[in-house]
This record gives C-alpha cells, sequence and structure tokens, in this order.
C-alpha cells in the first residue's frame, strides 16, 4: 500500500482592498451580479464574474425554481453564458460572492461540488486553468490557482474515450 497526499494551496488576501486592480474589479463584477439573483426559495443570493483571456466580463447569478433541483448556481449560469456568447474563448479567472440578507457573510463562498465540476471541465475544454476567487459580503478572499484545487480526483472525461 501506498498513499498519495493532494493538497490544496489557497493565498488568502485580508480584504479587497488587498487584492490586484484587476481582481479587485472582477469581484465587484460579481457583487453587481448578487442584484439579479432571482432566488425567492432559499433567500441565498450568489454572483460570479468571469474575465475571459480577452478582457471581457461575464456575469451570472443564482436562477432559482418552483422544482427546487431546476435551481441555477451562479457559476455555472455564468459559465454557460460565457461559452454561448464567447465560444472558444478559455477563462482566466472567476470571482464568486454571496448575499444572505439578515446575515453578514464574512467568509468566503465556496463552489459546490457540481460547480467544481464544470468548472474543471471548462478548464479541459480551453487547455487552460482558471483562477478562482472567492468572498463572503466582507472578509478575507481566498485565491486559487484552478479547479483542481477544489477538485482534487475528480472524474475527467478521458476516461470516457475508446
Ligand atoms: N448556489 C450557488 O449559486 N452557487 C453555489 O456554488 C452554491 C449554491 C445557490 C443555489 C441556490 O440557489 C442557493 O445558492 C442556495 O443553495
Amino acid at each position: 500500500m501506498k498513499k498519495i497526499v493532494l493538497q490544496t494551496t489557497v493565498d488568502v488576501f485580508p480584504d479587497l482592498a488587498a487584492l490586484s486592480p484587476l481582481d479587485r474589479e472582477l469581484m465587484e463584477q460579481a457583487r453587481a451580479a448578487l442584484e439579479h439573483s432571482y432566488s425567492p426559495y432559499s433567500g441565498f443570493r450568489v454572483g460570479a464574474a468571469l474575465r475571459l483571456t480577452n478582457s471581457q466580463i461575464v456575469k451570472g447569478s443564482n436562477q432559482e425554481n418552483a422544482a427546487y433541483p431546476l435551481c441555477l448556481c451562479a457559476e455555472r449560469v455564468a459559465l454557460a453564458a460565457a461559452a454561448a456568447q464567447h465560444p472558444g474563448i478559455p477563462i482566466q479567472s472567476i470571482a464568486i460572492t454571496a448575499h444572505y440578507p439578515g446575515k453578514l457573510l464574512e467568509h468566503p463562498i465556496s463552489p459546490c461540488g457540481a460547480c467544481r465540476q464544470v468548472i474543471c471541465e471548462v478548464e479541459q475544454q480551453h487547455g487552460q486553468e482558471m483562477r478562482i476567487l472567492m468572498q463572503g459580503d466582507v472578509g478575507e478572499v481566498y485565491v486559487l490557482s484552478g479547479g483542481k484545487e477544489l477538485l482534487p480526483l475528480g472524474f475527467e472525461g478521458g476516461v470516457l474515450e475508446r
């Protein structure tokens, strides 16, 4: 028996002001995306913003449905919008934030497992990792170098090849 150790590295910035101007702008765009969250069931608003390698920014927010399993996460809404509107353009970074009225979110918001899987697939499609930035309403910003940091040993489409 042998062991393999899978490590995740997170760069932790104390607040928004500590980010580079481009990263700060992207997180601010994610926060602006909260405005269009449709979340009447959970009340939990999530915003995401992508910076494409051609510098364009694409935003997404969570879109819920009375049939709960149909709820769409902000990250996947943004990633699908980018694929539909800017096909073939790799994504440099994704910023994710959330707002839950009545509760101050003081810790970074981390993508759900399904979104991690989709982030990894989009990276593979483009042959390029995307940086992942996360923040709550306030406080520390986590920055990761790519989806693998969030989903080690993920399922990869390559196994479906014959
Ligand atoms: N949500 C996201 O938009 N992104 C995530 O990564 C986790 C959860 C949304 C789905 C649902 O509308 C609400 O947050 C509560 O789960």
